[in-house]
């Protein structure tokens, strides 16, 4: 589906989230690990690259690795980074992020926005986000959550069934690319559901920050 749709998908993400998704993804900068060296990082389901970008403009940032199942998104991405000044520390690599191909211990920041929702098992992946971290390591997800403030979580109900499907459609050209949007975000644990799922992972002390009202949220644990 993410090949079927990934020429406009940059466009609709602008669009549906009201430019907000630049907003939430300039964020997961903010997390990078301290460290006395320039880290390595890895964007699981990088898409189009927008966080593998964000990452590679940030001095403390030697190199990123961009993975995703689908060579239609990682082109569009590709495209970008050559006109990108930064784009020569990007690399984008076809791969799933349920089994990463990568050795234990091999990078020092593991991030994946909108990714975690899309694949079968997120407790997996998690692991794997553990087992290629180096010890002291970081890793940052941003998802979809649902806000606390009930009139503002019935707006977002209102705005994901309603209107995220129509557009979605309209935009993409796709019969069901959107349809089911809204679902996989109300039936995806969030919150403190989610930060256990880390713990589970293997992390310690998972830690969350919700964003515009609790619509987004960005994860983050360490590797001890
Ligand atoms: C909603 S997009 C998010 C893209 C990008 N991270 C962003 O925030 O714009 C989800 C991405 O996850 C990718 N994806 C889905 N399952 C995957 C998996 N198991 N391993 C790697 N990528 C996956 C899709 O190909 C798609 O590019």
């Amino acid at each position: 589906m993410f090949n079927e749709i990934s020429g406009r998908y940059d466009l609709i993400n602008t669009v549906l989230s009201l430019g907000l998704h630049n907003l939430w993804k300039r964020k997961i900068a903010r997390f990078i690990p301290k460290s006395d060296y320039k880290v390595r990082a890895l964007d699981l389901a990088t898409g189009t690259g927008d966080i593998a970008t964000i990452l590679a403009r940030n001095e403390r940032v030697s190199h990123v690795t961009g993975l995703d199942m689908s060579a239609g998104m990682l082109e569009v991405g590709r495209e970008k980074m050559k006109d990108d000044p930064w784009g020569h520390k990007v690399e984008m690599k076809v791969g799933n992020a349920e089994q990463i191909s990568f050795k234990d211990a091999s990078f020092d920041y593991v991030t994946m926005a909108f990714g975690i929702r899309n694949v079968p098992s997120p407790l997996k992946c998690l692991q794997e986000c553990y087992r290629v971290l180096k010890p002291g390591g970081r890793v940052a997800v941003l998802e979809f959550s649902l806000p606390k403030n009930p009139l503002i979580k019935q707006l977002n109900f209102v705005y994901l069934r309603g209107v995220v499907p129509f557009v979605g459609r309209l935009l993409s050209g796709h019969p069901f690319a959107y349809r089911y949007l809204n679902e996989t975000i109300e039936t995806f644990p969030y919150g403190q559901n989610f930060c256990a799922l880390m713990e589970d992972a293997g992390f310690k002390k998972a830690r969350q920050k919700p964003l515009s009202f609790g619509i987004a949220t960005i994860y983050w644990a360490d590797k001890t």
